[in-house]
């Protein structure tokens, strides 16, 4: 039988580049080659498409990332997943895929964008679809499907960039009144905690609503919760008569410092957080989150996989736990050592096997 081209999209325009080469790395190391044969496909931060060929060897080079090769030759990505190459050198030259995975983040190529051009391509892909994708980036239009569909959320406000003064002042107003501080102020549409703000005071208010527009139009005012940040890994279903499949919890707990868990937290300090795996949590509140995952995961439109990120309220006692969606990620990171594929090896399913999964629910979904 032969192999099922997978093409690995990574790189990327967005604040998650270096992420993604760190995952597409992982992800091309440890494919099964006795079913997938792989191609990569580099997005660099001009938003140009080159095709990369990666030595054999790479696979056992232990922690490199993927490289930034911006000389590789040019490709677009035509019809049935035939990329043709645009440069003098390769002229006429075409290579095909079966399906694209892609391993990058943010605007996109986390937002649908990226998922819409699969589809006009008709190539299959992994992960969301366009409107799960699209839903998922985008923090307030996921809480207000979350909150149609009895999904607690944290209470919150939106600012846009074209609210006047006055208005602003008026939100600050009711925010006091009934948000309290501290509050998190937030780009609507970023990730890795790019455009995120701790604020606790009138002043800091105004001027981190204003730093965050330099990241998105719309800006989310919530409510700080003082909170434990539950995490969980989600699988859709194979048998499609299933509800999806949800891993065991884990539990991100910001320290070194920092007080929450912020970009430097997430990636320049080696000490910015402790993950614990299993979460400690009672195995009655774990079966509530679980089934309130499975809930979120489809009343977002979810696809394929996500990473679903909960809070639970410290100041909730054990026999009335309180807790609240806080984000979806419909591409998490993917490197060895990320939240997602730890949290499916540690619920049984391996690194590999977690990518074969992927890439069969891909399969599946392009067949109807
Ligand atoms: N309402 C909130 N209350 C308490 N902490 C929050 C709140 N919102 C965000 N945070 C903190 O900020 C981090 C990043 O916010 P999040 O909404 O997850 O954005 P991102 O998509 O960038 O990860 C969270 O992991 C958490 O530590
Ligand atoms: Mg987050």
């Amino acid at each position: 039988m032969s192999k099922i081209i997978v093409g690995i999209i990574y790189g990327g325009r967005s604040n998650e580049h270096e992420v993604s080469l760190r995952s597409a790395a992982s992800v091309f190391k440890r494919l099964d080659r006795s079913r997938f044969e792989a191609k990569t496909i580099y997005i660099d931060k001009n938003g140009v498409w080159r095709w990369v060929e990666i030595p054999e060897s790479f696979i056992t080079d232990n922690d490199a990332s993927l490289p930034i090769m911006t000389s590789a030759p040019e490709v677009v990505l035509l019809s049935k997943g035939v990329f043709s190459f645009q440069d003098q050198k390769n002229f006429g030259r075409k290579e095909k895929v079966d399906v694209m995975m892609p391993m990058l983040h943010g605007k996109n190529c986390e937002d649908g964008t990226l998922q819409g051009l699969f589809e006009s391509a008709e190539v299959p892909y992994t992960g969301s679809g366009v409107l799960g994708s699209a839903i998922g980036m985008d923090k307030e239009i996921s809480k207000r499907l979350a909150e149609i569909a009895g999904i607690p959320i944290v209470p919150y406000r939106v600012a846009h960039s074209w609210d006047s003064k006055e208005k602003i002042l008026a939100l600050l107003e009711d925010a006091e009144k009934n948000l309290h501080f501290p509050m998190f102020i937030k780009a609507a549409r970023e990730g890795s905690s790019v455009g995120v703000y701790k604020v606790k005071t009138r002043d800091e208010f105004v001027s981190k609503i204003s730093e965050a527009f330099k990241y998105d139009q719309k800006v989310l005012i919530e409510q700080a919760i003082e909170a434990r940040e539950i995490e969980f890994a989600v699988l859709q279903n194979a048998d499609r008569s299933k509800l999806p499949l949800v891993s065991i919890p884990a539990e991100i707990v910001p320290s070194g410092g920092h007080e929450f868990y912020s970009y430097d937290a997430k990636y320049n300090d080696e000490n910015g957080a402790i993950v614990k795996v299993p979460a400690e949590i009672s195995q009655s509140l774990t079966q509530k989150l679980t089934q309130l995952v499975q809930n979120i995961f489809i009343a977002l439109e979810l696809e394929g996989y996500a990473r679903i990120d909960l809070f639970l309220d410290k100041n909730s006692t054990p026999e009335k736990p309180v807790f609240y969606l806080n984000e979806v990620n419909t591409l998490p990171g993917f490197t060895s050592i990320s939240m997602f594929p730890q949290l499916w090896e540690a619920s049984g399913t391996p690194y590999t096997e977690l990518l074969t999964k992927l890439l069969d629910l891909a399969l599946l979904r392009s067949k109807g």
